[in-house]
């Protein structure tokens, strides 16, 4: 076979090609060492004259790079090709997976305080519920005896929407939701006790100690003679398992407009008083509110801040850590 023939016939064999061993076989057929073009290679010896020599290296030559780059061009489109019949490929779940680099993840910081803090208070007979993050005024205030044009509206920053609705700015906004589902159920008269630990927003100027997201928990009791000695032991009782048994609690008085008396509950952290929890008994006119009697019932209600306690007991200096999803803040729990 001539120069001219095998190029002809390597074209046409390559394109027909289908997989990349077929390809190598290929290659070595025609550019190995003992391969076809080597065979013409070896015979330029043989020209009598120097200038047939010369061309034939030449010609030789740029046949080995043309049947190189056909061999190359066919590879690339079988790759092409086989990446689409991939995509054809259903995918199957029952595949093992691919191992994880970097270990298992850690179970966020808020998430452990939350699991620790519902499993105790749900030993004291508390229900988890829910109430929504967008909410109407009434429920995060006017139930609540905080009144549209009440100074005391300006304890929470709050955002507003559109439509009238806001961002909840406490976690208080399950009490009166929480009475009147109760008395329209028929088994839902008192005792209420209910708990909930979830977001609150607010319109907050940002800073180390302030995050327009943050977390609330909050627990509701109401039932017959409810009173501050319910209050006092709660919150002795849950402080003590969290900072220790050596723990002192106090309570100041404090003004919120939905419970009376009202309370701030400090605890004595390693670095002195700390505040954790405002709490009170539930405004008479809040229990009204939610359609209970005040002259039967009387509740409690008691809510901290789980980001300030987990920012006090861990030594952690920005509040927004725990909403910025930063792996190496992360990864230290
Ligand atoms: N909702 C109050 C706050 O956001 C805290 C609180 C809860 C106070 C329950 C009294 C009773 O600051």
């Amino acid at each position: 076979m001539n120069a001219a023939d095998i190029k002809e016939k390597a074209f046409v064999e390559i394109k027909k090609i289908e997989s990349t061993s077929q390809l190598e076989e290929a290659r070595i057929r025609y550019l190995g060492r003992d391969g076809l073009v080597n065979q013409l290679f070896a015979e330029i010896p043989e020209l009598p004259r120097e200038e047939d020599r010369k061309k034939a290296g030449i010609y030789l030559n740029e046949i080995k790079l043309e049947i190189e780059e056909a061999l190359a061009q066919r590879d690339r489109q079988l790759k092409k090709l086989s990446a689409k019949e991939l995509e054809k490929v259903p995918f199957d779940i029952t595949a093992p997976g691919i191992p994880m680099t970097g270990g298992l993840g850690s179970i966020h910081p808020l998430t452990q305080l939350r699991q620790f803090v519902l499993d105790t208070f749900s030993n004291l007979g508390f229900e988890e519920v829910s109430a929504p993050h967008i909410e109407t005024d009434d429920y995060n205030f006017g139930l609540l005896n905080v009144l549209a044009d009440h100074p005391a509206r300006d304890l929470w920053d709050t955002l507003y929407l559109e439509d009238g609705r806001l961002l909840r700015t406490h976690t208080s906004n399950m009490q009166v939701r929480e009475m009147k589902k109760r008395l329209s159920a028929q088994a839902g008269k008192p005792p209420i006790r209910v708990m909930t630990f979830d977001r609150c927003f607010r319109y907050e100027n940002l800073d180390p100690q302030h995050s327009h997201t943050f977390t609330q928990f909050e627990i509701l009791y109401v039932d017959h003679h409810v009173s501050m000695a319910n209050l006092r032991f709660l919150s002795d009782y849950f402080l003590k398992r969290f900072f220790g048994e050596k723990t002192k609690t106090r309570f100041r008085p404090k003004y919120y407009p939905f419970v009376e008396p009202g309370v701030g509950v400090d605890a004595l952290g390693p670095n002195g008083w700390i505040e954790i929890a405002g709490a009170g008994l539930v405004h008479p006119q809040v229990l009204r509110n939610g359609g209970i009697d005040p002259n039967q019932y009387s509740g409690l209600a008691w809510g901290f801040g789980p980001d300030r306690m987990l920012m006090a007991k861990l030594g952690i200096d920005d509040i927004r850590s725990f909403y910025e999803g930063d792996l190496r803040f992360l990864k230290q729990f």
